[in-house]
């Protein structure tokens, strides 16, 4: 890790000040003074400012359950990040394992650990994502198992030169609606990559569209009864599956 970094994990400071610090001479590496903020440091190696040892801050992981009108950026832009819902230090050196549309609702897993947000992200490692979906066109009973099929073959969605992984298309059931008046426009979709706007171009691949879009599930990590802007840490269990 370069070691303005480094510094920025295990102090208050934000990487500016660390250049400052390291810049003023103050910091020292395995004793030597260090004042490149782009040099490699390691955890066994001894950092000190002003004499004071610092120890590296552990990687940071939440879940929060995102409003309608916010977005997955570290920069506000039309509508705010999502990270000004999280009241930790530092809240936007941290980034989000797996973006939503402005307009898309719920799950989302927030880290300052690249390699744990990879695991979560890459088609390759095939985590599972579930969305709630509610489309403007109906599905019939005569059509719902050959549109299953297709989802599960793969579509082919528009400017992409491979067709999707094989995703999990189930109609929910009256009992199980969030929205009563949604019966045969209310599913449920496993995916296990993320393409831009994949959700909303699968079902456009097959001539409907998407009116209203809630991730509910990646890998085991539900919200629970996490209210809609609510957050929290994710416990040692959550954390470990994307280890
Ligand atoms: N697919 C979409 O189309 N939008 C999202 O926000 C997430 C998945």
């Amino acid at each position: 890790m370069r070691l303005d970094k480094f510094i920025c994990k295990s102090t208050e400071l934000t990487r500016n000040e660390a250049k400052k610090v390291l810049k003023s001479g103050e910091v020292r590496v395995n004793n030597e003074v260090a004042k490149n903020p782009a040099m490699q440091v390691h955890e066994n190696n001894v950092i000190t400012i002003d004499g004071q040892q610092l120890s590296a801050r552990g990687s940071r992981y939440y879940i929060l359950h995102k409003l309608a009108d916010t977005i997955c950026s570290n920069v506000d832009e039309v509508y705010p990040s999502v990270l000004h819902g999280i009241e930790v230090d530092k809240a936007f050196d941290l980034h989000i394992a797996g973006r939503l549309d402005a307009d898309t609702t719920g799950l989302v897993l927030v880290t300052d650990d690249g390699r744990w947000s990879h695991n979560v992200i890459s088609p390759k490692k095939q985590c599972e994502k579930t969305y709630r979906v509610w489309l403007r066109n109906e599905i019939d009973d005569d059509n719902l198992s050959a549109l299953v099929a297709q989802f599960d073959t793969g579509l082919q969605l528009q400017g992409e030169s491979s067709l999707t992984r094989p995703a999990l298309l189930t109609r929910v059931e009256k009992d199980d609606l969030v929205d009563e008046a949604s019966y045969r426009s209310e599913v449920l979709l496993t995916i296990t990559e993320g393409k831009y706007h994949q959700v909303k171009r699968m079902f456009a691949a097959v001539g409907n569209r998407v009116v209203g879009l809630h991730r509910e599930q990646i890998g085991t990590i539900t919200l629970g009864d996490l209210a809609p802007g609510e957050w929290r840490e994710l416990t040692e269990n959550e954390i470990a599956q994307f280890s």
